[in-house]
């Protein structure tokens, strides 16, 4: 920090920031919002109570100004291509009807910073057979001058760096060191200047859009205003519409109003029609391991995974002494604790009768049904547990555990590309999770593919060392931290990788 701003004064610049803009920012980037505050100090013709007025009423060129210092306006066409992709496949084709048929598509990208990510829904969408209708394209930023730059249609070289050659001859010409857009295109999407944190009963009238892009904006919000936004985002999607998030964005935790989509390598998710918005703790080593068989070996012998898990359950009793839980999860009620504990020391039979035995509401929880799908893979039936897994997944679809689970009864099953997809789903819904990584690992070790199985081994790895105690002793399948990181360096030996 200068030393000019006191941290006092940066704080509550930063509170400012957060109520007005909804952007987050952490601890560490104080020092880049002390400078921000002097710069805009030093342009104030009356900087002494700055903080004051912005406190009482932020004015809009203010917020302009400080929406181009502050935002991120990081974008290019054909960015996360898998995703128009899926709009163009399965997308429009849902919302447009079969024929190729009769109703307007409108389309809004949130955030949409300099214009490409409308622009090349507009140059795909462009000429498609709408008999009674048109496709409208909106963009709206919080940053004028990334709008500005939408509206000129000059891009450097870098923007387009993903666009497909046949696009760039069709929609592009050259103009010096500048790519400059067809009219057509720069006609067909509607720029706006918008704080997607106001309330504007144009920009979010009830069910107006087929389609919402808001990638990579969500990301850099506060989880309050997040929610918020997404609150609206929701209202103004028709039921059935689309939404489009970044990437590494999830709807978990934030929403249960949508179904979750996985096509084209990429997920997106869809408004739900009808009512609308709505292992064992660390410590334990493989030589405390009382089974014969060290898990590498027992791995290798088994069929599936669940294999392992099953025989393990069989042979292992007593493990390790008692640790406490940590609360990644949170139970809802005490008797599903219990039943987690009895879980630890492998008494599946007594797990499963203090399950059965829990008061209604308690029973149809996401916590309950997950640990009984669990049990259920412990037991071998490995259909009963996918049907719980189902069970739960109708209510909570972002649960990433359930999808977890699933992916080892589809393996089970023999259903392999079911197994990655499944697991490939726990991951993007939960970043942090370790499992999915190891089984996709073991999957690929397995499809003979040493690479993919490299790379979700060492994420496995990585990811172990911080993983949630409770979350362990949910999936680890009987192992803990120490005999599964030994997997997975057993495993990586295997395949050439460094462990
Ligand atoms: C990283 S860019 C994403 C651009 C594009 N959606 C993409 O994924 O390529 C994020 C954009 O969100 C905009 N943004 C951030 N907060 C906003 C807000 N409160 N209202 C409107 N736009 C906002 C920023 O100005 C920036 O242009």
């Amino acid at each position: 920090m200068n030393g000019i701003s006191s941290s006092g004064q940066v704080e509550r610049f930063r509170c400012i920031i957060a109520e007005h803009l909804g952007l987050q920012f952490e601890d560490a980037k104080l020092g880049f919002l002390a400078e921000v505050l002097e710069r805009r100090l030093h342009k104030q013709a009356a900087a002494a109570d700055y903080l004051g007025q912005l406190e009482a009423r932020l004015p809009l060129d203010e917020l302009g100004a400080l929406a181009l210092e502050l935002t991120v306006p990081e974008t290019y066409f054909f960015r996360n291509v898998e995703q128009f992709h899926a709009l163009m496949e399965a997308v429009v084709p849902d919302r447009a009807g079969p024929s190729g048929a009769s109703k307007s598509l409108r389309i809004l990208s949130a955030g949409c910073a300099s214009g490409e990510e409308p622009y090349t829904i507009a140059m795909l969408t462009r000429g498609l057979p709408l008999e009674g209708g048109q496709v409208s394209i909106r963009g709206v930023d919080v940053n004028r001058a990334m709008l500005d730059r939408a509206a000129r249609g000059r891009f450097t070289e870098w923007a387009l760096r993903e666009t497909p050659p046949e696009m760039k001859r069709r929609w592009f010409r050259r103009s010096g060191r500048e790519s400059v857009l067809d009219e057509t295109i720069l006609k067909s999407v509607q720029f706006s200047q918008h704080n997607l944190l106001d309330e504007s009963p144009e920009l979010w009238a009830v069910e107006h859009y087929d389609v919402v892009f808001c990638r990579n904006v969500l990301m850099y919000l506060t989880p309050k205003k997040a929610a918020a936004v997404l609150a609206r985002i929701t209202r103004a999607l028709a039921p059935g519409g689309y939404l489009f998030l970044g990437h590494a964005e999830t709807l978990r935790g934030l929403s249960q109003d949508f179904h979750l989509h996985h096509t084209h390598g990429t997920f997106y998710y869809q408004r739900r029609e009808g009512d609308g918005p709505a292992a064992r703790q660390g410590g334990e080593s493989d030589q405390a391991h009382p089974a014969a068989m060290p898990l590498a070996a027992a791995v290798e012998s088994a069929g599936t995974w669940v294999d392992v898990i099953r025989n393990a359950s069989e042979r292992v009793r007593e493990l390790t002494p008692e640790a406490p839980l940590r609360a990644a999860i949170s139970w809802p009620d005490k008797n599903i604790e219990a039943a987690l504990e009895l879980l630890r020391t492998e008494q599946f039979g007594q797990a499963m009768e203090m399950l059965q035995s829990l008061p209604p509401e308690a029973a149809r929880s996401s916590e309950a049904l997950l640990l009984t799908a669990v049990l259920l893979t412990h037991g071998g039936k490995l259909a009963d547990a996918e049907a719980a897994c189902r069970g739960l997944l109708a209510i909570d679809e972002l649960n990433a555990g359930a999808h977890y689970v699933l992916a080892l009864c589809r393996e089970s099953a023999g259903d392999e590309r079911g197994a990655i997809d499944h697991d490939q789903t726990a991951i993007y819904l939960d970043p942090a999770f370790a499992m999915p990584h190891l089984h996709l690992g073991l999957l690929a070790r397995r499809a003979a593919d040493p690479e993919g199985a490299r790379r979700e081994l060492t994420q496995a790895q990585v990811l172990l060392q911080r993983e949630d105690g409770s979350r362990l002793l949910l999936f680890g399948g009987g192992f803990g931290r120490e005999a599964l990181a030994a997997l997975c360096r057993a495993e990586l030996q295997a395949c050439g990788g460094q462990s």
